[in-house]
């Protein structure tokens, strides 16, 4: 059987050369834009590609303001402390997400708090999100939830779209509402992916997007806060940009800032990527449906889109019967020149989150046992 998916992967991905898991694509004006950066000398913080990716951005996902930075990281740091997460104050996250999730919120000298995820969406499990609040949280009379146990202020919850499928963010939404608890979304995956006809990274308070290389949209490196808040927009364009009150030449600075600013340059690049997204878009729901069909015909699941979602399938994944078969899959594929990757190792098994509260992970560890990325670059 490993013979026959590489075979088909080869035939989707024709090279000499490895296959990679996702290569950047340049299609468009990328290099147009970038000599006019060079030429305009406008390489650094000022110019106009900036705003104008704010702009397409902010267009394209419906959300009212949008404020380009330098990585979704920086974006996740802001965001909660947008949120107003403090030292001491507990985050609700998933278990199974890139690093960053989880980094983020240490940033802010919080503990991240792992509530399993669903098997339909690989993302937070919005009933098991209740079971916890119910159990642990408390409304205290200042009007925010506390954990129970630990006594600590439970200060945001951040779901993540996992390789770009929609979790069900409505419920997580409505069930974090009822608990006065602020919902930053991790859609660093998810560009283009819908939830009900509505844009990931537009539900909750505040949304983030990455424009790391190996994403649909990239910048090099770069990511986006979304929101719909504008007091929360102008405190993350203050915040990201050294906290400097606008003046001609006096340099006051009224907060402990960040230079998390998105270079003109990298902007260029996404101005350029947006503009071709929709056939990106396109090519990879198309490359999906391809998987889907060949993966039809064995024993291996091929992930599809949840219910009432439109994924931008950013990565291609298959189930694999267990952790054994799963090695077996990687060696093969990689000796063959096929880029797999397993899924992330789950958060509380890294050091550093070993010892944070966590309810208990058996769809998290399932797939952490089984999931396997396959290559999804846009074919050209
Ligand atoms: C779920 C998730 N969150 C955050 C990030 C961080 O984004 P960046 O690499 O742009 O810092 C990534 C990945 O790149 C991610 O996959």
């Amino acid at each position: 059987m490993f013979e026959a998916i590489v075979d088909f992967i080869k035939s989707l991905y024709p090279t000499e050369n490895p296959v990679p898991l996702h290569a950047p694509r340049f299609l468009g004006n990328e290099k147009k834009y970038l000599v006019n950066c060079i030429d305009t000398t406008y390489v650094s913080y000022v110019g106009e590609y900036v705003s104008r990716f704010e702009d397409e951005i902010r267009q394209y996902t419906g959300a009212k303001h949008a404020v380009a930075v330098s990585s979704g990281t920086s974006a996740l740091h802001v965001a909660l402390l947008l949120t107003e997460v403090a030292p001491g104050d507990e985050v609700i996250t998933q278990p199974l997400t890139f690093v960053a999730t989880a980094n983020a919120i240490s940033y802010c000298s919080a503990q991240p708090v792992f509530v399993d995820v669903e098997r339909s969406t690989m993302g937070l499990d919005p009933d098991k999100l209740n079971d916890f609040l119910m159990n642990n949280g408390i409304l205290k009379s200042d009007g925010r939830c506390y954990n129970k146990i630990t006594g600590r202020k439970i200060a945001a919850c951040v779901p993540m779209h996992t390789l770009g499928h929609p979790v069900r963010i409505d419920q997580i939404t409505e069930i974090c509402q009822k608990y006065h608890i602020p919902v930053v979304e991790d859609a660093a995956e998810a560009l283009g992916s819908l939830y009900k006809g509505r844009h990931a990274g537009t539900f909750g308070d505040i949304g983030i997007l990455s424009f790391n290389g190996n994403k649909p949209v990239t910048t090099g490196g770069g990511g986006m806060i979304i929101t719909n808040e504008e007091a929360l927009a102008a405190k993350a364009k203050h915040l990201t940009t050294t906290a400097k009150q606008p003046h001609p030449w006096e340099f006051v600075h009224d907060d402990i800032g960040y230079n998390y600013r998105l270079p003109n340059i990298n902007a260029a690049v996404g101005c350029a990527q947006m503009e071709c997204f929709a056939d990106v878009l396109e090519n990879k729901r198309a490359t999906a449906l391809m998987y889907k069909h060949f993966f039809q015909d064995t024993e291996i699941p091929f992930i599809t889109e949840p219910a009432h979602a439109r994924s931008n399938y950013w990565l291609n994944a298959i189930i694999l019967k267990d952790r054994q078969e799963r090695e077996q899959f990687l060696a093969y594929s990689r000796g063959k020149g096929i880029q797999t990757r397993p899924v992330w190792t789950l958060m509380p098994h890294l050091p550093m989150y070993r010892h944070c509260q966590c309810t208990p992970l058996e769809t998290a560890q399932w797939l952490e046992d089984r999931l396997v990325n396959i290559p999804s670059s846009v074919r050209i």
